[in-house]
């Protein structure tokens, strides 16, 4: 769907011109994985599909919502923000106009809007359809809530990347309580913070980052949709969140720490027996070694070593389906498929997982043998078609018009 087609769809459902329109990203996570929320770093890219956003202020003193891709349609007074019952698909924008004005007292809805959103990320596939929509939303909101008068960036905002952390930072508290999801920052994150060609190398503890560019010659990133959607919000996500805080607390009485990112491997040797709990010992254990390859895979990708990259990519993928468990079946055919490709340098599960997709880098002259070869391996185990995307790297979060 073209940018045009939205106005004219925003025309069709209110009757008028659309004032701005916004675009936000969805993600793809290179390597880092459930370390996010476990103050580790990350290594995401945002994509060029993602969340659009168009809006216009109405009389009326209510938020109306449509979506191109649903079709529910709800009118909220702009006196009632609260979350909606029976997981609304607008309490991800509710959430976050509620969490701009608790973040930013000068900040204020002084009139009704009316609202269009549409997104082409693949829905639960897990390159992040909500955050694409959290941080749309929280960019759109905060300029209209909050227009600094200083010039600058809304809320006040002089510096570029302060404010777009800033609407990461909405978007991440909107899902946790709006949605009930305990997420890290990543994936509202890349959606502020990407850049074309780049992936973010991010500290999810200070929040600091650096782009990192993804030069790969002859090489391309390939997604490989299960169509088995993720339930991230089943609860396994929060169990895990909760078995790395145990994970912590035991750790604690020989070594006091606050994140399980803070222990090297040289560490770990030494704290694990202090684990009781053996679920809670495979989680850490998982988060530890992740973290290590994550800052071994940037270097590698900074040094031109893809070949080395893609070893911790599948290494990666190992740890997260026999410590972290949250792979299945699914994701495990479609990886250990593409293991066996030649040209493939490395495949592994990508997001929270429990369905969702993979990300694996494959040699052009690989791409079309991937596809078939792991197509009909993933068909014979599962009777699922696959879906495959070449991602290209895009931008973070803007305003089009
Ligand atoms: C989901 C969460 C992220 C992160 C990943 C796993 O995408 O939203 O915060 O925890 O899972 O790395």
């Amino acid at each position: 769907m073209t940018t045009q087609e939205m106005q004219i769809a925003f025309e069709q459902a209110y009757g008028r011109k659309a004032e701005k329109m916004f675009f936000s990203p969805g993600r793809v996570n290179l390597i880092g994985e459930h370390t996010d929320y476990n103050g580790g770093c990350v290594f995401p890219c945002a994509l060029s599909f993602g969340a659009w956003l168009l809006i216009a202020k109405n009389e009326e003193g209510v938020l109306r919502f449509h979506s191109l891709n649903m079709p529910q349609t709800y009118t909220i007074p702009i006196s009632e923000i609260k979350p909606q019952a029976d997981r609304a698909w607008c309490n991800y924008a509710l959430g976050c106009i509620d969490i701009i004005s608790r973040r930013h007292p000068e900040a204020k809805l002084e009139s009704g809007y009316d609202l269009l959103y549409y997104g082409n990320v693949p829905a639960g596939a897990g390159l992040s359809s909500s955050a694409a929509m959290e941080v749309v939303t929280a960019r759109a909101f905060t300029e209209e809530m909050a227009v600094s008068d200083r010039g600058g960036y809304p809320c006040g905002y002089t510096d570029e990347k302060a404010y777009r952390t800033e609407l990461a930072l909405i978007g991440q508290a909107c899902e946790h309580e709006y949605a009930g999801v305990m997420c890290g920052v990543m994936d509202q994150f890349a959606s502020a913070q990407g850049k074309k060609d780049h992936a973010i190398y991010l500290n999810c503890d200070t929040l600091e980052f650096e782009h990192v560019p993804v030069k790969l010659d002859g090489i391309k990133v390939v997604i490989s949709n299960t169509h088995s959607p993720h339930h991230l919000d089943s609860g396994a996500y929060n169990d895990r969140v909760r078995q790395c805080h145990t994970a912590v607390e035991q750790i604690s009485k020989v070594k006091p720490i606050k994140f399980l990112a803070e222990l090297t491997p040289e560490d770990w040797e030494k704290v694990e027996g202090a684990i009781t709990d053996p679920i809670a010992k495979k989680r850490a254990r998982h988060v530890v070694g992740e973290v290590a390859r994550t800052a071994e895979a940037v270097e590698a990708l900074k040094k031109g070593d893809i070949k080395r990259f893609g070893e911790l990519m599948t290494a990666s993928h190992v740890s997260l389906r026999n410590d972290y468990e949250v792979t299945g079946k699914e994701l495990d055919s479609l990886a250990e498929a593409a293991w066996q490709v030649e040209g493939v340098l490395g495949s592994r599960m990508t997001g929270g997982g429990f369905g969702g997709c993979t990300v694996s880098l494959v040699k052009d002259e690989a791409i079309d043998e991937f596809k078939r070869f792991v197509g009909a391996e993933y068909e014979k185990k599962t009777g699922i078609k696959a879906d495959f995307y070449v991602a290209e790297i895009g931008d973070g979060v803007a305003r089009l018009i």
